[in-house]
């Protein structure tokens, strides 16, 4: 083995407004297997991590709760170390971003960039919101897409063709906060001069050895030109005050990476690690963050920069994986595979879903696909029918004829050192992230030990007492071969390998110990290691996650769940039930209405256009329920309706109210109301 090394590991932040799920999880559990795997073999890994917990959707998000920030960021960094903590994830420590040391870090970092000249200051005209009296970022500014003309999109990016803009450039473009056209206001920004770090970060790329699809995406980042970068943002924000310019902060993006320190330093402080040597400019030690590949500008370009022009080490290498898809498409609420970490821990075991990840995940920035069959059959065959099986087969006679003990002589010592002479060849796989090829690789030598135990046949052999001798040195071979491959998928399976620790009687395993074999030992009572999956549970959790939904408000936009950083978190929350307070609900004016007219909208999709007869006057409002209900069939309907939101421009007229409705979307949504007896105006609550 080579010399013990020093190595500290991070996962990316999670926001702080919203729960973990499964597309989350693929990235928490390939580093987590990485870094059981470094410690297995005996090195030095701390791997740290925190919650992303500033910027505007948080705090927006606390604002609609009726509680303050820290209150809701404290309860979901709850809720996320109990989902991490279920699926087996070791983080050594799980911090804020809302922090001390992280508010000291940052500011340590912001004053050396300053003093080194590398903030630039100038004034920027953006969206404002008259109405909330903020500034507006751009994914909370929807309007119509200036390329394709679709309605209802984001002020960055059109999620129908693709395109991206400056909200600017948006058609009718208003507030997704209050309704109302923003308007264009100056104020002073600080910028990074991220351009003065070229050569910095190519020199980063030529001494590293970075996934060719980050070398790609960098070369054609210098090719277009590094530009200058916005790490102010004003008031209000919830975030760190930047020292010298008292209203202004620092966006939540400078200060989410050095969180990574943040959480690390505050480790320190605890275990005794030094936190210089680690993150000091000549240190010798390693730094690995994995991420997302949808992150990578912020970690490969921003973050290194920053630190070279802090006088901080950079990073040994950052490790960017793909995105999730479930059965082939991206998670969908209402398809019920927008799963999240605690809706699948109610339904299933946590190691099912860390070795089919583990047997998916390569080191390339390919996105992967949970196949919810192919995850049932792949889970019982390997780990129930080839690992589970070897150890089930043969302890009963070990534990009834020979009181538990294991022979001291191997029946069959080439298989025993084929097995372990794969020990290197599979540490280079989980060195380098290739997962996938390791499971392949430690299943096919699960395919060789029950080849020996079909062949020796203990079962034949335990019939013939005068067969003892031989019987017991078999099933002690099947023994030693389990425990080698126990070893190898230790890393992916702690619970389960905790188990069979119990039961194997010779405490915890190291890596190297698949070349000490138990001669001779003592083992316990066999428990099962692993229920078979049952398919049943897999179609409740997916049933379950559709039930997640809180009905729908249908206009004047098409619900949507963009799972981006900058998102609203009204958006957001889809998956995870606010409160309001009463007197919130109280606000809400519902009302019956008629529908007097009803037609389809030229140039929109999804949009029907209703005249709504609420007894005191005519209403006019734009619904996104045309997939679900022809125009024609709604006339004389009475449906429920929002009626004192704030009108709302949209490209096609002003929308002046919103029909409830319920249901996963698409086809499937029902309008809310009432069909007899019910008169347009009356107050439903
Ligand atoms: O994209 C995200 O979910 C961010 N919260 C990740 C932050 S990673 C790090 F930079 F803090
Ligand atoms: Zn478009």
């Amino acid at each position: 083995m080579t010399a013990t090394r020093q190595i500290l590991v991070t996962s990316a932040l999670p926001y702080a407004n919203g729960p973990i799920h499964i597309g989350h999880l693929v990235e928490y559990i390939q580093t987590d297997i990485w870094v059981r795997f470094q410690k297995l073999r005996g090195h030095e890994c701390h791997y740290v991590c925190a919650d992303d917990a500033h910027g505007t959707p948080i705090m927006l998000r606390a604002e609609q709760e009726g509680i303050t920030p820290e209150q809701l960021i404290a309860r979901i960094a709850a809720a996320h170390q109990r989902d991490f903590a279920d699926f087996n994830v070791a983080f050594d420590n799980y911090y804020s971003t809302h922090s001390p040391e992280n508010r000291a870090i940052a500011e340590t970092i912001y004053t050396r960039l300053r003093d080194g000249g590398y903030i630039a200051k100038r004034a920027i005209r953006q969206a404002f919101d008259p109405v909330k009296q903020m500034f507006l970022p751009d994914r909370f500014i929807r309007g119509t897409c200036p390329k394709c003309k679709s309605a209802d999109q984001y002020g960055d990016s059109c999620e129908v063709c693709g395109a991206t803009y400056a909200p600017t450039d948006l058609i009718d473009a208003v507030s997704a906060l209050s309704g109302v056209t923003p308007e264009l206001k100056e104020s002073e920004h600080l910028f990074f001069r991220l351009g003065a770090f070229e050569d910095v970060l190519r020199q980063w790329l030529k001494n590293n050895d970075l996934q060719s699809g980050i070398v790609n995406k960098l070369n054609e980042w210098f090719e277009a030109g590094l530009q200058d970068w916005d790490i102010s943002r004003d008031a209000p924000y919830f975030g760190f005050e930047i020292p010298d310019h008292p209203g202004k902060y620092f966006y939540v993006w400078l200060d989410a990476p050095i969180g990574y320190f943040a959480s690390f330093r505050n480790y320190c402080a605890r275990s005794g690690v030094d936190f210089e040597h680690f993150v000091g400019p000549d240190s010798s030690t390693e730094l690995y963050h994995f991420i997302g590949k949808d992150i990578m500008y912020f970690h490969t370009l921003f973050w290194p920069a920053m630190l070279k022009g802090a006088g901080f080490r950079l990073p040994s290498n950052v490790f960017v994986h793909g995105f999730l898809t479930v059965d082939g498409l991206k998670m969908s609420k209402s398809r019920g595979t927008f799963i999240t970490a605690r809706t699948y821990l109610d339904h299933l075991n946590p190691e099912y879903l860390r070795y089919y990840f583990a047997a998916k995940l390569g080191s390339a920035i390919e996105d992967i696909d949970l196949n919810l069959e192919d995850f049932e059959l792949r889970v019982n065959a390997d780990l129930v029918g080839k690992i589970v099986n070897i150890a089930s087969r043969c302890a009963g006679f070990i534990t009834k004829r020979f009181d538990g003990r294991l022979a001291d002589t191997l029946d069959d010592a080439d298989l025993v050192a084929e097995l372990q002479a794969a020990a290197d060849g599979l540490a280079g796989c989980y060195e380098a992230r290739e997962y996938s090829r390791a499971m392949r690789d430690i299943m096919a030598l699960a395919d060789r030990a029950n080849q020996y135990i079909d062949r020796r046949a203990p079962w034949v052999i335990a019939k013939d007492s005068a067969r003892d001798a031989e019987l017991q040195a078999v099933c002690s071979m099947g023994i030693f071969l389990f425990r080698i491959l126990l070893i190898y998928l230790k890393p992916v399976l702690p619970a389960t390998a905790a188990r069979a620790e119990a039961f194997l009687g010779g405490g915890a395993l190291c890596w190297a110990d698949v070349n000490t074999l138990p001669l001779g030992a003592s083992i316990n009572k066999f428990e099962p290691l692993m229920q078979r999956v049952d398919r049943e549970k897999i179609n409740l959790m997916v049933e379950a996650s559709k039930e997640q939904q809180p009905a729908q408000a249908v206009a004047p936009a098409p619900a949507s769940t963009p799972a981006k950083s900058e998102a609203p978190a009204k958006v957001e929350a889809a998956s995870d039930s606010q409160t309001i307070s009463i007197d919130d609900f109280a606000k809400v004016d519902l009302r019956i209405a008629r529908v007097v007219e009803a037609k389809a909208v030229e140039g929109a999709d999804k949009l029907v256009q209703l005249t709504l007869d609420i007894g005191t006057e005519q209403r006019n409002v734009f619904a996104g329920i045309k997939a679900a209900y022809a125009p024609e069939a709604l006339v004389g309907r009475h449906v429920v309706m929002v009626a004192n939101l704030a009108p709302r421009k949209m490209r096609f007229g002003v929308s002046e109210g919103m029909v409830l409705a319920a249901g996963p979307g698409g086809s499937d949504l029902f309008l809310l109301g009432v069909d007899s007896g019910a008169e347009a105006g009356q107050r439903v609550k």
